[in-house]
């Protein structure tokens, strides 16, 4: 779309359950933003909209489990994930929350339309009832046993044992959450969008239309397609979210699915009352970030559902992303395994763009990608600080020092001075090239580059040494740092918004536009600077070390709960037991078996003898620290030799889910020779 007029960018409404994350940030905020800011600075006019997703079942089920009504949950989450926006900087032109008045009479209404013009179709089908509960049965709201793994607690819509997508009646013995009873199945009506009657048109509008999107993108919505489409109903039965506002539609709601896409026009129209211009004038252009489980609902469904009111755009680009890991697992909000946006605000205060820096840089564009803690030291120190915080601070620190913070005048200007300031155009133009396509790690990686010509030029030219011979070529030297350290204001600040307001500051200079990038006479013969502070500072390792112990908590936290606890062994008889002589002992010596890692040799009172006995309890116990400690020996074993050295006997230990053992004994101590029985 050559000749649009106007931008309309969105990003996928997150659901008003938990707080973001960086995953969120990296597959669709900040990449959202970036380009927002990108569009700004080039005059282009923008709207950039954003807000809570607010209905769907889990939030009805997360009400249930902690007693309070749905309505509390999504006040609660909506106000943190807006609060954590704002403080990161992400430029909404507007936040909304789909459970706004504006948004239900918005969806209410699209719903309306769509059911008058005949776009709907009936259908009735058996689905699951809690008779005692008396309500529908969302998938969510029942459990049963996986038909593929066996697993117990499989949901209706998906077994997070084995990661099988199911349907209900693929349960093994379905109970209800809400009253633990069998579910009856029972006839009810709902409303389908035939999808499969705009097999035709996405084929042509997708397929052949839009062979430029992304090709993960493309490929997704390909797989859909050539699978075939079918109607999809697009109410539930539930009595949370926009009540079906037609005949017959009593105790049911629009599918989440169904109103949150609309949730986009519903915030729109709550930015300006001349909301329509960006929905229906032909010169808009519409782009929707997303992550990839997102894919289907804004290429598929969401475009038929416009299609079929027939008087607004479609999107012209979906850049949905990949996923963002955790330190090689996957982000999951209830298992705790994220970094939370709000949180990393507390704990790195004036780090924002940091985060932002790291994110982009390792933004999941093409396949899945990895967050660590070190690489997120890594590269603020190497990178932000080593680079551009270290050229930036020199070039003002040095300005500072030879001409008291005034811009110094240059003089001729030698090839490499007109070969450095050559190569800003240069960047500049992949740099647009990159965004223009939605390649923000490599627009950011070249905007770096930016700030690597001046550390490289700073370097080589040695201004510190040449001082002494030539005070008149220092001058030029100067001027042309504080030239590219002027250009770098600009092209960083769709990335780093914070940094180069205070940059901005340090330079005493006003916010330029985009076509201002690459000019060389920025800063006039004279300006005054002020002195700098540090642009970044470098990460420590403890800092690091503290957030990666956090983690290793919540994934042992995890196991621990997660552990099953291994299925009870066959019958034995007592006869069977009173076999095993087991007894109290002391240990009296403790020494690590050269070469190995797990086992101790311990020597042990039993009360009738002193004997050896090795125990491969090395990774749980120094030495040092037992000696004295009371034990359950099994002291009738076969001996046994180890390593050489003859066991007689065995010490019992206790397994701990994550593995670790500890030592069975008395509560209270008691005599050496005690038997166990
Ligand atoms: N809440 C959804 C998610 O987090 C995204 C909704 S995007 C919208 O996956 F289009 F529906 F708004
Ligand atoms: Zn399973």
């Amino acid at each position: 779309m050559a000749n649009y007029k106007r931008t309309l960018i969105t990003s996928a409404l997150p659901y008003a359950n938990g707080p973001v994350h960086i995953g969120h940030l990296a597959g669709v905020y900040v990449p959202a933003d970036i380009y927002a800011r990108y569009l700004r600075m080039k005059g282009e006019e923008v709207a950039y909209i954003g807000g809570s997703d607010e209905h769907g079942v889990p939030i009805t089920l997360k009400a249930k489990n902690e007693g309070v009504t749905p309505q509390d949950i999504v006040d609660k989450y909506h106000g943190i994930i807006k609060d954590a926006f704002s403080r990161f900087g992400i430029s909404f032109d507007v936040y909304s929350r789909t459970s706004s008045k504006t948004h239900h009479e918005t969806a209410s209404e699209f719903f309306k339309k769509l059911h008058a013009d005949g776009k709907f179709i009936e259908k009735t089908s058996e689905q699951y009832f809690d008779e005692e509960a008396n309500q529908w049965l969302a998938d969510r709201y029942i459990t049963g046993i996986c038909p593929k793994c066996n697993n117990e607690k499989a949901y209706g819509d998906q077994c997070e044992g084995c990661g099988s997508s199911l349907n209900a009646t693929d349960l093994i013995n379905p109970k209800s959450v809400l009253s633990g009873n069998v579910p009856i199945m029972k006839e009810t009506k709902h409303w389908y969008l035939p999808l499969d009657q705009y097999e035709p048109w996405l084929k042509e509008w997708i397929l052949e239309g839009h062979k430029e999107w992304k090709s993960n993108v493309y490929g997704q919505c390909k797989s859909w397609i050539d699978g075939g489409l079918h109607p999809r109903a697009v109410t539930r039965d539930l009595d949370w979210g926009v009540p079906v506002p037609v005949d017959g539609g009593e105790g049911k709601v629009l599918y989440v699915w169904f109103d949150a896409p609309i949730g986009y026009i519903s915030a729109t129209k709550e930015m300006t009352p001349d909301w329509e211009k960006w929905w229906k004038d032909e010169d808009t252009r519409m782009l929707h970030f997303i992550g990839k489980d997102n894919i289907v609902f804004h290429c598929i469904i969401f475009p038929a559902m416009l299609k079929a009111e027939g008087s607004y755009n479609l999107p012209e680009n979906v850049p949905a992303n990949e996923f963002l890991n955790l330190e090689g697992d996957k982000i999951s909000t209830s298992r705790n395994w994220a970094v939370w946006l709000h949180e990393y605000l507390d704990e790195f205060p004036g780090k924002e763009d940091v985060l932002k820096y790291v994110l982009t840089a390792n933004a999941p564009e093409t396949k899945d990608n990895d967050f660590t803690w070190k690489d997120f030291q890594a590269r603020n120190n190497n990178e932000l600080v080593a680079v551009f915080g270290n050229f930036v601070n020199r070039a003002l620190v040095l300005t500072q020092k030879y001409y008291g913070g005034k811009v110094p005048a240059t003089g001729e200007l030698l090839d490499i001075d007109k070969e450095t300031l050559a190569q800003i155009t240069s960047l500049k133009a992949n740099i647009e090239k990159s965004l223009d396509t939605f390649r923000f790690r490599e627009a950011l990686k070249t905007t770096m580059d930016m700030a690597r010509l001046g550390n490289k030029y700073l370097a080589d030219m040695e201004p510190w040494k040449v001082i002494k011979t030539d005070e008149e070529r220092v001058k030029t030297i100067m001027n042309t740092c504080l030239q590219i350290t002027a250009n770098l204001t600009i092209v960083f600040a769709p990335f780093l918004p914070f940094t180069c307001d205070k940059l901005r500051g340090f330079l005493n200079m006003e916010k330029l536009d985009w076509s201002e990038l690459g000019c060389t006479d920025l800063l006039v013969e004279g300006h005054q600077t002020n002195k700098p502070e540090l642009l970044f500072e470098k990460i420590d390792d403890k800092t690091i070390e503290a957030h990666v112990n956090k983690l290793l908590e919540t994934k042992k936290t995890n196991e621990m709960a997660e552990a099953v606890a291994a299925p009870i062994k066959e019958n034995c008889t007592f006869d069977d037991f009173q076999k095993m002589d087991i007894r109290v002992g002391t240990i009296i010596e403790a020494k690590k078996v050269a070469k190995t890692k797990k086992l101790l040799k311990l020597l042990v009172d039993t009360g009738i003898d002193q004997r050896t006995v090795v125990s491969g309890i090395a990774e749980f116990y120094k030495p040092e620290d037992i000696i004295g400690q009371q034990v359950s020996v099994l002291v009738n074993l076969l001996p046994r030799t180890l390593k050489g050295i003859e066991s007689q006997g065995m010490i019992l230990m206790a397994e701990d889910a994550d593995g670790t053992l500890k030592f069975v004994a008395p509560v209270n101590e008691v005599k050496n020779g005690s038997e166990i029985r």
